[in-house]
């Protein structure tokens, strides 16, 4: 199980490290669960130092798919590397719908970060008019071929996917069980037949949109559902830090 936090364009510095060191408190009692948070670049740093000596890792929320270079305004994997970060998510909705990210970019940004090192959680999901229209398999399964294009994924650990249908992130509906079910297991095949089975099949799939305590364990019953990536209940170090209790009980 893994619970990671997108913070996205929240908190200032000092609003980071005291989050930061809520998140650290609370995942003193995460046993075997993974805890990941991902502050905005500005806090990366910060962030990393408040959690030093802990076993919660850091990421990135996006990165730009060269190492350094006239690029204004962007961030590199070698940058992330450099303060501490083990993990960087790549194609979140956000950035393909308010910035415009193809699935190409998705594809370099993903390359970029394994090259370097760098965990990437690789978002995917439909909006409701693809689930509507029945599109959701096929939307999802066009997300990951193209993301993963030319990617040799020889290690589970060196992947996550998060599954995160866009109807639910930020608007207080999730996905019933039985929905994050069915497209977490149709991720898990296509995983597994991509990368083989002995791979496939330890590949974390997360679970993102609008996961909070008070569902947090229906979701995180099912099969196919390694962990959750969390927004707005990331933010309160007791609502992460619930989910993240919720977690523990289905550790092996
Ligand atoms: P949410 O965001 O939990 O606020 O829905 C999830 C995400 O976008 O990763």
């Amino acid at each position: 199980m893994l619970i990671a936090g997108n913070w996205k364009m929240n908190t200032d510095l000092p609003k980071a490290r005291a989050l930061a060191a809520g998140v650290r408190k609370a995942a003193e009692t995460a046993g075997d669960v993974e805890v990941l948070v991902c502050p905005p670049f500005v806090s990366l740093d910060a962030v990393c130092q408040v959690m030093r000596g802990s076993a919660v890792q850091v990421g990135g929320q996006t990165l730009y798919p060269e190492d350094s270079g006239a690029f204004t305004g962007e961030v590199s994997a070698p940058m992330l590397r450099s303060v501490g970060c083990s993990h960087v998510i790549v194609g979140h909705s956000e950035r393909r719908q308010l910035f415009g990210e193809t699935d190409e970019e998705v594809n370099a940004r993903l390359v970029q970060a394994h090259l370097h090192g760098l965990v990437p959680i690789l978002c995917v999901g439909e909006t409701l008019q693809e689930r509507n229209a029945g599109h959701q398999q096929t939307v999802v399964k066009e997300q990951l071929a193209a993301a993963l294009a030319g990617v040799d994924i020889a290690e589970a650990a060196d992947l996550l996917v998060a599954y995160e249908p866009v109807w639910a992130i930020g608007t207080g509906e999730t996905a019933s069980p039985e929905q994050a079910q069915a497209m977490h297991a149709f991720i898990r095949s296509w995983l597994n037949d991509r990368f083989g089975e002995t791979v496939g099949v330890d590949i974390a799939i997360l679970y993102g949109g609008s996961m909070k305590p008070h569902n947090a364990d229906e979701l995180l019953s099912q099969d196919d559902v390694d962990g959750g990536l969390i927004g707005g209940a990331s933010l309160k170090a007791s609502d992460f830090g619930a989910i993240i209790n919720v977690a523990t009980g289905y550790t092996a």
